[in-house]
């Protein structure tokens, strides 16, 4: 149990299928505590009420681009701990132009702010309330997921690439003050495609999935591994592991051409 004594906050579970839900079943299977926390109006779904119950879980609601709900979420799952976070995980990711069908070439830019704001910003927001409020412990660890659209073309992905390379880019700045600060450790994932709600929102989603498993040696990494891979970056074997984006892809991203894909 590589988490035993641990304590953890999880944003993002909304289904079964989210990443985060499969992270937050790998961190209590390895004997971590945790808190889990999503959108108010994500919550009135009721799904993560299932998770809450059978990781012993409180559910704190809390919309990551409030300050005033992060500071509430973080006072609350101290008190709930007893003491500070060890790990964190951020698992958002929202466009609202893709959700209205706006393309690239014709975004709406008030809604390209709110993209950026939940997918991105808020991941910031994160960290400058565990900073300000000392929530977390030395030697933590904190995580975001990330895509590969953040480096290379995936047209289909629209704002969400801009919001990855921002996303990718607080992980690195905001590494370096809290690991000089408290040797907290912050990097991202860079996941595969994989059938979640945020991931089947956009455009052609199988068939770049079909296209990436296939250009992969190992094919696309699912859900469960990717929880793996981030029970691993919480734990005390990766401690000097911090500000990089960890491609978690089947290797994916190192490919230039796969036979595979040629007819
Ligand atoms: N699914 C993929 O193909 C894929 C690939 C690479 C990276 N990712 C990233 O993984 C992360 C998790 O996505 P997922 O695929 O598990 O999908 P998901 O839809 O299950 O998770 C997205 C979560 O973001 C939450 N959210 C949205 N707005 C919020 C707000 N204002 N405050 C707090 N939470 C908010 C949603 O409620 C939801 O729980 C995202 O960052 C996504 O971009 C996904």
């Amino acid at each position: 149990m590589i988490l035993n004594g641990k304590k953890g906050v999880i944003f993002g579970a909304l289904d079964h299928q989210s990443i985060a839900w499969k992270v937050a079943e790998r961190c209590v299977e390895e004997g971590a505590q945790i808190v889990l926390t999503n959108a108010p109006v994500a919550m009135r779904m009721g799904e993560i009420n299932a998770l809450a119950e059978k990781c012993k879980a409180p559910v704190i609601a809390a919309d990551a681009t409030s300050m005033e709900d992060l500071e509430q979420l973080f006072q609350k799952s101290m008190d709930h701990f007893g003491g500070k976070a060890d790990f964190v995980l951020h698992s958002i990711g929202m466009s609202v132009n893709v959700r209205k069908g706006k393309t690239y070439t014709d975004l709406n830019y008030e809604w390209m702010q709110k993209t950026f704001d939940v997918s991105a910003v808020s991941f910031h927001r994160v960290m400058h309330t565990l900073w300000k409020m000392d929530a977390i412990n030395d030697w933590g660890s904190i995580v975001a997921l990330s895509y590969i659209a953040a480096q290379r073309v995936f047209p289909d992905y629209s704002e969400m690439a801009e919001s990855k390379a921002l996303l990718e880019s607080f992980a690195r700045s905001f590494g370096y003050h809290l690991g000089t600060a408290k040797h907290v450790r912050v990097n991202t994932i860079s996941q595969s495609p994989t059938k979640t709600t945020a991931g089947q929102g956009v455009k052609g989603f199988a068939e770049f999935y079909d296209y990436a498993d296939k250009m992969s040696p190992l094919g696309n990494a699912p859900a469960e591994a990717c929880a793996d891979y981030c029970i691993a970056m919480f734990s005390d074997l990766t401690r000097y592991v911090t500000m990089q984006n960890l491609f978690h892809d089947g290797g994916f991203s190192t490919m230039g051409m796969n036979p595979a894909l040629v007819q």
